[in-house]
């Protein structure tokens, strides 16, 4: 077939063909680059839009290594996902190809810990927090224990009593690769996420959006992603976050909690958001921000981005199904049909067993919705939300 734009000899690799990585691989596709996808998932949803697919963890870096070399690639990118930045990072610099992110920086937006330590030694406001050891530790309740080394909330607990403690560390340790555990501060206060693009050392903030998230045990799971947020100025702790991470290049995503003292940084990613982000940010601000990342990520240059409104309001919403085998999914062109709702889609296909919601992977999909104003996109949301059904069958019973 023709390639419209000429540009099929340019190779991306990119990690991940999860839900996270859809808008990536569906613009890099669009620009007519030739797309390698790696997932481990044979049934990855984003297949669909690669030329070759290879079935490697998006973990597996002498597999990716070896990947890209055999594949010749022109560039890698890892959206939406961390552990990988890290591995794209190393890859790159191996092969002497472009990469917004050097090894170094890598690790260290991959590892709360370090990040900690890094913003410690920088003075960027956080909540405090300490390594544990053997376990045996004081520990002031209540606090936030997590893996340092993992995303996606793997590991992660709200502990208010002290009866939840242990097992709370247990998980952690658990879910850990270094086996550290890392105890944090509550900090208590709303939720904002700044996704933003560096251009050469300078931070260009574009989408603030509010993080609703759910209730323990899913502790920290986004449910929705809404945009404006009255905490715009929360940008400012975002760039005091990618200066101390020396992340000068590229996207970033920073989650930031506006506590009683004023914002802090919970974690920097130097990624697009996983939670479609990009997406939104391009329905809110006309910004193709899922391009910017290509492009950095191929070593062309990229100019920041001038961004202006194009509607009052717009969010992500997530879609929960009950627990049980999924039979089928209804009612997405439905969602579809409503006004300023840009797509709906399913996560997972019949057959995949749901969990109980505890972390994010547990979702069943998402929805992108705009209206004049902020109130109007969540309406639009939740009606289209509505009209998606997940069936499910339990013990042999559909509902
Ligand atoms: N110290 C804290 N104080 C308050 N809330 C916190 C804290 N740490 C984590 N959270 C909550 O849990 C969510 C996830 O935290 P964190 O980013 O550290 O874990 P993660 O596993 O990387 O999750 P994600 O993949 O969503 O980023 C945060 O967005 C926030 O809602
Ligand atoms: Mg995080």
């Amino acid at each position: 077939m023709a390639d419209p734009s000429g540009d099929r000899g340019t190779r991306l690799l990119v990690l991940g063909a999860g839900p996270a990585q859809l808008g990536l691989l569906a613009v890099a596709r669009a620009r007519g680059l030739f797309v390698i996808a790696v997932d481990r998932d044979p049934s990855a949803p984003g297949f669909a839009y690669a030329d070759r697919r290879a079935i490697v963890s998006t973990e597996d870096e002498r597999g990716i290594d070896r990947l890209a070399r055999a594949e010749r690639v022109d560039g890698l990118i890892a959206p939406g996902i961390d552990f990988p930045v890290a591995i794209a990072a190393r890859v790159a610099a191996s092969l002497g190809l472009p990469h917004p992110l050097s090894p170094e920086a890598a690790v260290l937006v991959t590892n709360k810990q370090r990040q900690r330590e890094r913003f410690a030694e920088k003075g960027v406001p956080q909540p405090s927090s300490q390594v544990l050891d053997s376990g045996g530790e004081a520990v002031e309740l209540p606090c936030v224990v997590k893996a340092p080394d993992r995303q996606g909330q793997r590991g992660l607990a709200l502990v208010r009593e002290q009866a939840e403690l242990g097992p709370a560390i247990e998980a952690a340790r658990a879910a850990s690769r270094s086996g550290h555990v890392l105890v944090e501060e509550l900090v208590e206060g709303p939720e904002v996420t700044v996704n933003a693009f560096s251009v050469d050392g300078d931070f260009f903030p574009l989408t603030v959006t509010d993080r609703l998230t759910a209730e323990p045990p899913a502790f920290g799971v986004a449910l929705a992603h809404v945009w404006p947020s009255v905490y715009e100025t929360a940008a400012e702790v975002a760039k005091q976050a990618a200066d101390a991470l020396e992340v000068r290049d590229g996207p970033t995503y920073t989650q930031v909690r506006i506590g009683s003292g004023g914002p802090r940084v919970i974690e920097l990613a130097a990624r697009l958001g996983g939670g479609h982000d990009a997406e939104l940010c391009e329905a809110a601000l006309g910004v193709d921000l899922n391009g910017l990342a290509l492009a950095v990520a191929l070593g062309q240059p990229a100019e920041g981005p001038r961004s202006h409104a194009r509607v009052g309001g717009a969010c992500v919403r997530f879609l929960i199904a009950r627990e049980g085998t999924l039979e089928a999914v209804h009612g997405l062109d439905d969602a579809e049909a409503v006004e300023g709702v840009l797509w709906a889609r399913a996560y997972r296909r019949p057959g995949h067993v749901f969990g109980p919601l505890r972390i994010g992977s547990d979702r069943a999909g998402a929805l992108l919705a705009v209206g004049s104003t902020r109130d109007e996109a969540l309406a639009r949301a939740a009606d289209a939300a509505s009209r998606v059904r997940f069936d499910v069958v339990d013990a042999g019973v559909a509902v």
